[in-house]
């Protein structure tokens, strides 16, 4: 595993988009993983002003998200693909027929998630995966469990990633139970992932996933068996690994 260290959030974002960049110069077809969340905001904001000042060109990628509330549709403002366009391909070249994030509003899970694992299998897999990391090691919405899931799933969202993500809602009431999820084999088979951490909210985390054992109670932790993963963070959610290490 590669670590870039940013000095503060900004530091980070700039590293995490560089590398983001490289992806789409190196390879302009190329399939991007994407996530929502907080932590990825810089970073976008960051490939929008290089795409501003002419240097990236997103025409020919396509991107696959890693989650999207079930129950909510693409225009509530709180949905992962409402996230993305106000984020993100509102204001690139993207085209936004070639942008997937799970169908929320599909009742049928089965169903849901078969469409997105075809998805991703059509697509010939992912070349760069981000990743945040939820406090309790969750990747994509992949929760604690006993064992690892391999295609998209439908989850129940744990207590504290509900209360984590209330901050976006009116209440924690109105945060949806569910979710539907890349899996955590999907994940695994993109040929380079890239999790970006920050602040020192997450500092304990980044240990426990990185050097302590992989399992699925922290399923971020099966990131230690994959071959090219790059863990860019700032000094505040870095500071207990480099302690460990
Ligand atoms: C979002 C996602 C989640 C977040 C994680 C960290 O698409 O898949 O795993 O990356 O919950 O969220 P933030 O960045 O808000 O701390």
């Amino acid at each position: 595993m590669r670590i870039y260290c940013g000095k503060d959030y900004e530091g980070a974002s700039r590293i995490a988009a560089n590398i983001i960049s490289a992806q789409v110069i190196m390879k302009p077809d190329c399939v991007l993983g994407l996530a929502t969340g907080s932590t990825p905001i810089g970073t976008y904001e960051q490939l929008i002003k290089w795409y501003e000042k002419g240097d990236l060109d997103f025409s020919a990628v396509h991107s696959i998200n890693l989650d999207e509330y079930r129950g909510l549709k693409p225009d509530n403002d709180q949905s992962y693909r409402y996230f993305m366009n106000t984020h993100l391909f509102d204001s690139i070249n993207i085209d936004k027929k070639n942008t997937f994030v799970p169908d929320g509003t599909e009742p049928d899970a089965d169903k849901a998630c078969k469409d997105y694992d075809e998805i991703i299998r059509s697509h010939g897999g992912i070349d760069l995966q981000v990743l945040g990391l939820g406090h309790n090691g969750h990747i994509g919405f992949n929760e604690p469990a006993d064992s690892f899931c391999k295609g998209t799933q439908c989850v129940k969202l744990a207590e504290s990633t509900i209360s984590a993500n209330a901050r976006f809602f009116a209440s924690a009431d109105e945060v949806p139970k569910e979710a539907y999820t890349m899996g955590i084999g999907s994940i695994m088979q993109a040929k380079k992932v890239i999790v970006i951490v920050s602040g020192e909210g997450k500092a304990e985390i980044v240990k426990k996933a990185f050097l302590g054992p992989v399992t699925p109670q922290v399923p971020a932790s099966i990131l230690q068996l994959h071959n090219d993963v790059i863990l860019v963070g700032d000094e505040a959610a870095l500071a207990e690994y480099y302690k460990a290490v």
